[in-house]
């Protein structure tokens, strides 16, 4: 079904279709209107102004409502599924008012009774006008206001599900639509749903629904889809279920096609229309370039992750007796997050911080792991060791929340530690976790000056520390887990202190 370009209101003569089979008033009306300034074409009939309406955009009709043929009402009905933005005014004789009614009820704005005053037909005409003129306000306002939205959410975040949802969210209010999916490239070659979204009970649609890869494929070189009725069939696998009316946009960038953004009414809803279309497609751009933005960040950040860890396998490769020191304590130190009731969000900072913990040991220009005990002035070199790490990774923005884990996991629960002195909940308890980790590990591994201890040994020294050295809580909840979790991962064929 062809869909007509908005008009361009304000910049160019509004333009008007007669319909009459009546040659005296298509006439008389089209010399009229023209005089007022209007431009205007006329039809015969129903067929004629089907055919004029394809080949140009109207922004009123002005129709019989008895024709040979294709009827007003039927013209209506045609006109409001392809060019739903037209105003129809039909005009009708005294007999065929309760017609004029319904056609109302079936969305022509007003009726004209014939015979009619030529100055009656021109104020209803500008009335019609001046509504639709106050459509496309309204639709460029909540543009407008949608964008400006999904603009300040998503440059608020740079996390991809925050851009997501925005995204969703504000397809399903602003469209009005009863349903939204994003599907994004998966790194595979392939493209994951992220959703689906549901703006009304339509709690049995799923992603399977949808045939994202017709989908992909449709807008995959910058098109939209704008499809309804029997129209929408090729992008949805269940037949029994077909949307009413589907609108799919891409998200892309100039060098990089990311996935697509679907949204589809079901039931007796109404058509998209072009000017949601339009939304779609400024809102699609605002995300895409957001979600560009958040993919390369979260390359940056794995790229970083990355030669952290590769810096922490460096510190541990310092001395044969500290190899995975840093992994374990990371293992660890996640796990008793967990315990203690932290978030996803939270673990991985901790888990992060764990695996850097002794990244400062870089600036320690010493052998840290020698046979015997170190001297007291290589013991002070050794204790800058948190503040150093803290050093290294200060520059870096988005690392700032593994810091105190770095910077005080040598802080001791009784104020007797380094490098602050801090004590009790004044230390971060992501450092907290981390000193029980490490110490754990240090304990159950070889070194140079001792062999490693059994695991019960190094249990009664952690309850020994507790309320001293360590976090009576967290050093509780380490020792009520620890038991259960070894057990589960010596099944899994690893090899743990024993
Ligand atoms: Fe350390």
């Amino acid at each position: 079904m062809p869909v007509p370009q908005p008009i361009a209101i304000g910049t160019e003569k509004p333009r008007i279709l007669v319909v009459d089979d009546e040659s005296f008033i298509r006439d008389m009306l089209a010399d009229f209107l023209g005089m007022e300034g209007y431009a205007v074409q006329c039809a015969a009939d129903g067929v004629a102004a089907l055919r004029e309406l394809r080949a140009q955009p109207f922004d009123v009709i002005v129709s019989d409502l008895k024709m040979p043929g294709i009827g007003g009402l039927d013209l209506l009905k045609e006109a409001r599924q392809a060019y739903p933005d037209t105003v129809m005014i039909m005009m009708t004789g005294f007999g065929t008012v309760e017609t004029a009614i319904a056609a109302m009820k079936s969305g022509a704005y007003d009726y004209i009774l014939k015979p009619f005053k030529v100055e009656e037909v021109i104020q209803v005409v500008e009335r019609g006008l001046a509504r639709r003129r106050l459509e496309a306000e309204n639709i460029r306002l909540r543009e407008a206001v949608s964008l400006y939205k999904v603009s300040e959410a998503i440059s608020a975040s740079l996390g991809m599900d925050d851009v997501v949802k925005t995204m969703a969210a504000s397809a399903i209010d602003d469209l009005n639509a009863d349903w939204a999916d994003i599907w994004l490239a998966d790194g595979e070659g392939g493209f994951a749903p992220r959703g689906p979204w549901t703006g009304g009970e339509l709690k049995d649609v799923v992603p399977g629904d949808v045939n994202h890869g017709a989908l992909v494929a449709a807008v995959e070189g910058g098109d939209c889809v704008l499809v309804h009725g029997p129209e929408v069939a090729p992008y949805v696998n269940k037949p029994d279920r077909l949307p009413t009316t589907m609108l799919v946009v891409p998200l892309k960038v100039p060098t990089r096609f990311h996935g697509c953004l679907c949204v589809a009414r079901y039931g007796t809803g109404e058509k998209f229309t072009e000017g949601q279309r339009k939304l779609l497609i400024l809102i699609a751009s605002r995300a895409a370039a957001a979600i560009e933005n958040s993919r390369l960040y979260e390359n940056l950040q794995a790229t970083f992750k990355q030669t952290i860890q590769s810096l922490a396998r460096t510190i541990d490769k310092m001395d044969t007796y500290t190899s995975g020191h840093s992994t374990r304590v990371s293992e660890y130190a996640g796990k008793l997050a967990r315990w203690c009731g932290l978030d996803d969000g939270k673990i991985e900072i901790v888990r992060q911080a764990a695996l850097m913990h002794d990244i400062g040991k870089i600036g320690c220009v010493m052998k840290l792991n020698k046979p015997g005990k170190l001297t007291a002035e290589e013991y002070e070199t050794f204790k800058a060791h948190p503040e150093y790490g803290r050093d290294i990774l200060e520059p870096i923005d988005f690392i700032q929340p593994v810091i105190p884990g770095v910077h005080l996991h040598h802080e001791r629960w009784d104020g007797g530690g380094y490098p602050l002195g801090l004590s009790a909940q004044s230390i971060p308890l992501i450092a907290r976790i981390i000193s029980v980790a490490d110490t754990y590990d240090a304990m159950t591994s070889d070194r140079a000056y001792r062999k490693k201890l059994s695991h019960d040994v190094t249990r009664k020294e952690i309850v020994s520390c507790s309320g001293t050295q360590f976090d009576p809580d967290v050093a509780t909840t380490f020792l009520d887990k620890i038991d259960d979790w070894l057990a589960e991962q010596r099944e899994l064929g690893r090899d743990m202190p024993q």
